[in-house]
This record gives C-alpha cells, structure tokens and sequence, in this order.
C-alpha cells in the first residue's frame, strides 16, 4: 500500500494524541520497514494493522473506532494534497460516483504498484446513493470514515448506514440517504 497512506496515519497520531505517542507505538512495533515510511514508498498494509493494533492498546480505543478516525481524517487530507480532483464538484454523490472511474483510476495509472479498493457507487433514487467497497485488504472502516470524510467536506445532512456484505470484511456496503 502506497506509503502516503502511512506518514498520514502517523501524522493523525501526532496530531490526535502526541508525537510521544506516535515514537511509543513505532518502538512497539515489529515491522520490516522500521516505520520509515515515505509517501511514494509501498508497504505491506499489515504494517498499517500493526500500528493500529498498537494505538489501540495504549488508547483503548476499539480498532474499529480508530480506523474509521484515520478514513475521516485521510479526506480532508486528501482534499489538501489533490485539490484538483475536488474543483469544480458540488455535491457528495457526484463526487463518490467518481472515486472508482476518475481518482482510483489515476491512482492506478500514476502508481502501477497500488492496489486501491473497488468502488462502485450506484443511485438508487434522487436522494440515495449505495455505495459498495471491495478489498482483499479488509479496510472497510476507513471507506466508513472517508465517506463520513466526504459528507462532511460538503456540507450536506446524510444518513450513512453499513452493512458487511461478507464476514471477513472485504466487501462493505454503504446507503447513503440524503435529507431533504
Ligand atoms: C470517499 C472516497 C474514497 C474511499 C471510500 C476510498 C477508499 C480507500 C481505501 C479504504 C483505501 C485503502 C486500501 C484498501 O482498502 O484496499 C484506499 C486506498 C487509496 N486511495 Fe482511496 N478512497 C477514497 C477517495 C480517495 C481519494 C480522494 C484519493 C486521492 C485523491 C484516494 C487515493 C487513494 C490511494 C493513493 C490509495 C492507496 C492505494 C495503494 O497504495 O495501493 N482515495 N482508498
């Protein structure tokens, strides 16, 4: 997984708790990369369940709940670092409908190493939207928390219900309703 998805964890780590923290856990993890990521480098996302893992004891906090933090956190960030995807987008649909054919699509191009998840995003309707996430990387709470991300950045009232398509986690289904 591509390294910005790391130095962003961390990142959230520094500013959520503490960069004393954020030392602790990389001392406390065993990981082949030594936690010395660079955003174009490309990790196992083992790693990335490590660190959580970690941040979770020394929180308690669920993995779930911290997970999904990082996914809301990581759109906003994304927003800052590709503003042009965003420019000219007015409302969330419009742009989930295209996170699979626009910016996954050039994710894939740029880097021929990644491996972002499938979105398929499907109307069902004026004011829903279903949204459907595949990925043998199971990290169906940061598409939680980046969709929550996305709500939130256009500033619209949504209802956001999830369920797990299958047990293991690798594909998650979203309904998005918007209030009107
Ligand atoms: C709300 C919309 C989005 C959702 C739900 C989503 C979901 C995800 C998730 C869950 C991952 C982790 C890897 C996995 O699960 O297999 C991921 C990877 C990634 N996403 Fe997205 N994403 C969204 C928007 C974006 C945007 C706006 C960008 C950049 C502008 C982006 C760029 C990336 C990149 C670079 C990766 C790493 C791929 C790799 O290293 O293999 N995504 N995406």
């Amino acid at each position: 997984m591509k390294g910005i998805l790391f130095t962003e964890f961390l990142e959230m780590v520094d500013q959520k708790f503490s960069p004393e923290l954020t030392e602790r856990i990389i001392d406390q993890v065993d990981v082949p990369s030594g936690c010395a990521y660079t955003t174009i480098g490309t990790y196992d996302h083992t790693e990335l369940v490590q660190l959580v893992v970690q941040l979770s004891k020394e929180t308690d906090t669920p993995v779930t709940d911290l997970v999904r933090a990082y996914g809301f956190y990581l759109f906003e960030r994304f927003v800052r670092t590709y503003p042009r995807f965003f420019s000219g987008i007015k409302d969330a649909f419009t742009f989930l409908e295209g996170v699979e054919s626009i910016v996954h699509a050039e994710v894939r191009k740029l880097y021929t190493d990644s491996k972002p998840p499938m979105i398929t995003a499907t109307r069902q309707g004026d004011d829903k939207l279903e949204v459907i996430y595949e990925s043998q990387r199971c990290l169906g709470d940061a598409a939680h928390g980046l969709i929550l991300g996305c709500v939130d950045y256009f500033g619209e009232k949504m209802s956001v219900e999830r369920q797990d398509i299958d047990d293991s986690g690798s594909s998650v289904r979203f309904l998005l309703t918007r209030a009107s």
